[in-house]
């Protein structure tokens, strides 16, 4: 890439596209337990970059402010340069993965309404959890951002839940990751199977990077990728 590497994380790299744009390459690199576990997913990049784009153009299109701009190439996206808080906000409609070890809330327990949490992006702690007075002494954001961020968070669910629903798919649980521009708060980041979960509905068969975490083979992996894509693009 001739364009200078502003960061990298484990499976995205950032480079300075312009004064007030960033290009996102999606590596074809999965991994799992705060990078503990690593692997190689041919084609899973070009995955990924696809499934945020449409996910973004989804959410626009209701109205949802997002980082997305265009597409670079098949795995870049171009993106508004934003300032990133690092907080991950995750969205449960349906217990399971994390939730069901801390708490005592059994797998499959429907949330009416959903159950938002925030977490630090620090892998060697964790990712611990925060709450708003964390989050403020942080000088993460006040209480007044986390609530907006909160009222997207609904607003996005509104438009996934039904959406994936119209594919006989279930969405679970969500993570996004927030930014500033100017004084507006921006979905960042990406919304793809690493960081959201989604079951097929009336099977339960899961299509997410739980099939990873849980040790399937990486074609088995690859492949649920593949057919997710193949079933929100249809
Ligand atoms: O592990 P946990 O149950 O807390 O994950 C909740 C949701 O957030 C899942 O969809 C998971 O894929 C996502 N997540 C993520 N990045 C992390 C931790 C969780 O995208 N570091």
């Amino acid at each position: 890439m001739e364009f200078s590497k502003l960061s990298e994380g484990k499976t995205k790299e950032v480079y300075d596209y312009d004064s007030s744009h960033v290009l996102l390459r999606f590596k074809d690199s999965i991994t799992a337990g705060d990078g503990a576990k690593k692997d190689e997913l041919p084609t899973k990049g070009i995955l990924n970059a696809q499934t945020s784009a449409l996910l973004f153009r989804l959410l626009e299109s209701k109205g949802i402010e997002t980082h997305y701009v265009g597409m670079f190439d098949e795995r870049t996206m171009i993106a508004k340069k934003l300032k990133m808080i690092p907080v991950e906000v995750v969205l449960r409609n349906i217990a399971t993965g994390s939730i069901v070890k801390r708490l005592p809330i059994k797998e499959g327990e429907v949330f009416e309404p959903p159950i938002i949490e925030f977490f630090l992006k620090d892998d060697e702690r964790h990712d611990p959890m925060l709450n708003y007075y964390h989050m403020e002494h942080l000088k993460l954001m006040n209480r007044k951002e986390a609530q907006q961020i909160e009222e997207i968070m609904m607003k996005v669910n509104d438009i996934l839940y039904p959406f994936f629903k119209s594919k006989r798919l279930i969405l679970y649980d969500f993570k996004l990751e927030f930014g500033r521009l100017s004084d507006k708060l921006i979905v960042g980041d990406e919304i793809t199977l690493d960081s959201m979960r989604i079951r097929e509905e009336g099977t339960g068969r899961i299509l997410d990077k739980d099939l990873y975490r849980k040790g399937a083979d990486l074609e088995t992996v690859r492949k649920a990728y593949e057919e997710f894509f193949k079933r929100i693009s249809e």
